[in-house]
């Protein structure tokens, strides 16, 4: 398979980075961050969840973020949404994208919406319903997808089981969650040479967190078997408040570097993403760790008097 030579980013920080907080960041914060991904020429955002406000507090303003941001640049603003009463708060709310999740496991589905694998896919197809009435499209993404923190390995026939249903559905793709960071590149290529084999209609979005440190490596593994939609987060923030040990996305920035360097387009602006994550820092008033917010881009030389010379 071709490597893509365009990408497509959505950016999640917004929904996986801010769900993961102890504190509630102020709608307003939310919405300047936000429409500052979109100043930088973010194709898409996953910009908050229509879940329990009780179960995840940090996103309860989803309704308020939405009125504030600018809907004027063409960027696709996408909502995670876990049932029916979600999906019609989404409608109502009018978002661009209805994203419904479900994890692959069933202990971890039980963990986070409480349902069974079969019980999350029933409520689906209402959710369908209502989006199709709309005329809004829906995304199916699978959480623990590669990997479950309580199960270990996850079949690719049990992907195939619920990416058959999403394609029933009527979805416009499927995300594999990684959602502690479990994946390696033989799991990665393992589950998409499987879906891409069985139900090669359905485009696939990669979903990776870098809790092991191998998340960009695996984004190459997604890129050599011709994915081109992937999941990041502004200045590497995330992690499932439900998963043990879960830590944060693969950095949007540290993404978006890689690809332009090699020659794969995103439409963003790097330079404008690392001030979206300076800007998310000073939000969270602390060191955040994506790595070309700090280092810059390699090129960006340096002056020689910045550093001492070394006297032996
Ligand atoms: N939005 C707002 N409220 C919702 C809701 C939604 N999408 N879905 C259910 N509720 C409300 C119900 O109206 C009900 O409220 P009430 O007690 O005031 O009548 C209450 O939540 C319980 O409803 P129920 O259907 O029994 O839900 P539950 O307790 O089984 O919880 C979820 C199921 C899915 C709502 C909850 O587990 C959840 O929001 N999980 C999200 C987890 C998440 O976001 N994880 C991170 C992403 S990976
Ligand atoms: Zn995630």
């Amino acid at each position: 398979m071709a490597r893509p030579t365009k990408v497509e980013i959505c950016e999640v920080g917004p929904r996986d980075g801010l769900q993961a907080e102890k504190y509630f960041v102020p709608t307003d914060d939310k919405i300047r961050l936000i429409n500052k991904l979109i100043n930088a020429g973010m194709p898409k955002i996953e910009f908050s969840s229509f879940v329990s406000p009780r179960a995840v507090p940090q996103l309860a303003d989803v309704e308020e973020v939405l009125v504030g941001l600018d809907r004027t640049k063409g960027c696709t603003l996408a909502a995670l949404v876990p049932n029916a009463k979600g999906a019609t708060r989404a409608v109502a709310a009018g978002v661009d994208e209805i994203i419904v999740f479900m994890s692959a496991s069933e202990s971890h589905n039980m963990k986070n919406v409480n349902r069974t694998v079969d019980e999350s896919l029933a409520g689906f197809e209402e959710v369908a319903r209502i989006a199709d009435d709309a005329g809004i499209p829906v995304h199916g993404a699978i959480a623990t997808a590669l990997g479950c923190p309580f199960e270990g390995d996850v079949p690719v026939t049990q992907l195939e089981y619920i990416a058959r249903h999403y394609r029933d559905f009527g979805f416009i793709g499927v995300g594999f969650g990684d959602t502690t960071g479990m994946a390696t590149p033989p799991v990665v290529q393992r589950a998409v040479r499987h879906i891409q084999d069985v139900i090669p209609e359905l485009p696939i979005t990669l979903h990776f967190h870098n809790t092991r440190g191998i998340g960009l490596v695996n984004v190459l593994v997604g890129l050599d078997e011709g994915v081109s939609h992937y999941d990041a987060s502004f200045g590497g923030m995330g992690g499932c408040p439900f998963a043990p040990k879960a830590t944060g996305n693969i950095c949007t920035e540290d993404l978006v570097y890689m690809l332009h360097e090699m020659g794969i387009e995103t439409g963003i602006d790097l330079l404008k993403m690392v001030g979206v994550a300076h800007d998310v820092e000073q939000v969270m008033g602390r060191e955040l760790p994506g790595q070309v917010m700090k280092a810059g881009p390699r090129l960006q030389l340096h002056e020689l008097e910045e550093v001492a010379t070394a006297a032996g």
